[in-house]
């Protein structure tokens, strides 16, 4: 697949030549950073970064960790941002980072761009960022999804991705009448308690979902990446057990596409999904917005039942969610009575709500965020640039004769040096759950800390190997970032030291 303007993907990657090359990875002992070089870096966040240290020690009194919020927790002790500019973050030592990090995903223009700020600004000066009641802007930007979205009819707008698919199950319980609700295993589609189910490892099942009741999950099952026939096995055995809702998938795999997939792989599942009676979930809360204006399903053109958003939707505003949809079955969530009368069929009512959901503020960010990552072709922009990172990385990977893994879904750029998240485990050998939950806690450590050795050079990522590129980069900072990187890469030690 290649030459599609306005999509993110130009060329889609090889997906058996990646995961041949992943799996090598995984089997090959871990390659760390050379010890002297380790400790050079470390030595840079007790120079450089005396603010960021004395600031989160305080913390650790007050809030559990030190952090809010997951992303933040980096080795060796997270840092406090001041400023995001475009490209660029900037700590509270006054140390300037390019930023692969991108909030998690949501800045596809860039930080804080300066058209949604002053439409902002504008907003709050006169009315205020909520009012409780309904506001010009959540029309303006349910109807440009909409007009957007292949498989958009009705909008509604969340607080987040995880209360958009927690909304999903609800609709597909109610328009189905089946009880299951099955995911992709590895993927993360929130924290609510029935989705905290093989999470990170395929094959985890609930191993490690604490403080959940085992029976939480009697009706969410599991299916493994790129493996049509297990995903079949679990559809079939719940016809039997109350059938499937939902199936959920994020279009590109899970985790963003950490595990890559089959170009016609989603297209096999929505098969399946309409053989067995249970609607498509697309989680686009990471691909919405980014792979194209009109998401993965318009990149693979594939017309989910309902689609999750987050991310995106709001622009980098607080408030990102929103569960969307064929009407046909967003009709569940209607306002007014609980039951209403259709035909001779009862329709009972997906009970959603959330105090600050579809707020003015995030509405308005929403539209002209959408409407300029439209108008000015970001999504191929930002795709461009992390064609040309992956590139780079591929090529210093080679030049230093490296088992690193680099790859991207358009601007969803991957760099696996331990390939922490690329393990499975066999539902025939439950008793491996340990010995490799152990493994990929350790490969988690060394990515850590690749993660500190590339703060260190000036470059945030996403825990040390996920990078998101967006429209602000240019080809001049992607150039810069290959070589604080390849500075990184001359220092790989040939063990783990
Ligand atoms: C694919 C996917 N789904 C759902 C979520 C949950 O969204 P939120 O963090 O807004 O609750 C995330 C968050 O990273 C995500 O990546």
């Amino acid at each position: 697949m290649s030459n599609r303007p306005g999509y993110a993907i130009q060329e889609y990657h090889d997906t058996r030549k990646v995961m041949e090359q992943l799996n090598a990875l995984i089997k090959m002992p871990i390659r760390g950073i050379k010890k002297e070089a380790m400790e050079k870096y470390l030595d840079y966040y007790e120079t450089k970064c005396q603010k960021s240290k004395e600031m989160i020690q305080e913390a650790m009194n007050y809030i559990p960790g030190g952090v809010q919020h997951n992303l933040a927790f980096n080795y060796p002790f997270p840092l406090v941002m001041t400023k995001a500019e475009g490209a660029y973050l900037y700590d509270i030592d006054g140390n300037k980072y390019i930023d692969f990090l991108q909030a998690g995903g949501p800045t596809v223009l860039g930080s804080n761009p300066p058209k949604i700020r002053e439409k902002v600004k504008e907003l709050l000066d006169t009315c205020g960022p909520v009012t409780g009641l309904f506001h010009e802007y959540e029309l303006k930007l349910a109807k440009l999804v909409c007009d957007t979205y292949p498989g958009v009819e009705f909008f509604r707008a969340l607080n987040s991705g995880t209360e958009a698919c927690m909304a999903a199950a609800r609709i597909a319980r109610c328009a189905t009448g089946h009880k299951n609700i099955v995911k992709m295993g590895g993927a993360y589609h929130g924290w609510s308690d029935q989705l905290s189910y093989g999470l990170r490892v395929p094959g985890r099942r609930s191993f490690g979902s604490h403080g959940i009741p085992k029976n939480i999950f009697k009706y969410t099952q599991e299916f493994f990446p790129n493996d049509i026939k297990s995903l079949k096995r679990v559809l079939r055995r719940n016809v039997l057990r109350g059938g499937t809702a939902a199936v959920y998938m994020e279009p590109v795999g899970p985790e963003s596409g950490t595990r890559p997939l089959d170009y016609d792989f989603p297209k096999k599942v929505q098969e399946l999904c309409k053989k067995y009676g249970a609607l498509l979930i697309f989680d686009e809360v990471v691909t919405g917005f980014r792979l194209g204006p009109d998401g993965a399903q318009g990149y693979f053109g594939i017309v989910p039942d309902l689609t999750v958003f987050g991310k995106v939707i709001a622009g980098g505003y607080p408030s990102a969610g929103a569960i969307a949809g064929l009407k046909k079955w967003q009709k569940y969530l209607a306002g007014g009575l609980d039951t209403k009368k259709e035909g001779e069929k009862k329709v009972h009512k997906a009970h959603v709500g959330g105090t600050l959901a579809a707020n003015p503020l995030s509405s308005l960010a929403g539209y002209y965020t959408v409407k300029e990552i439209i108008d000015s072709n970001a999504c191929e922009k930002a795709g461009a640039m992390g064609d040309r990172l992956t590139k780079g990385l591929q090529a210093l990977i080679k030049k230093y004769n490296l088992p690193f893994v680099a790859y991207n879904q358009g601007s969803i750029c991957h760099l696996e040096t331990v390939g922490t998240m690329l393990f499975s485990i066999n539902l025939l050998k439950f008793w491996q759950i340990p010995r490799i939950l152990k493994e990929t806690t350790e490969r988690q450590k060394m990515m850590q800390k690749m993660g500190a050795a590339y703060m260190a050079e000036g470059i945030v990522t996403l825990a040390g190997s996920r990078m998101y590129t967006s429209a602000a980069d240019t080809e001049e900072i992607i150039d810069d970032a290959l070589a604080r990187f390849e500075r990184v890469f001359q220092n790989i030690a040939e063990g783990e030291e």
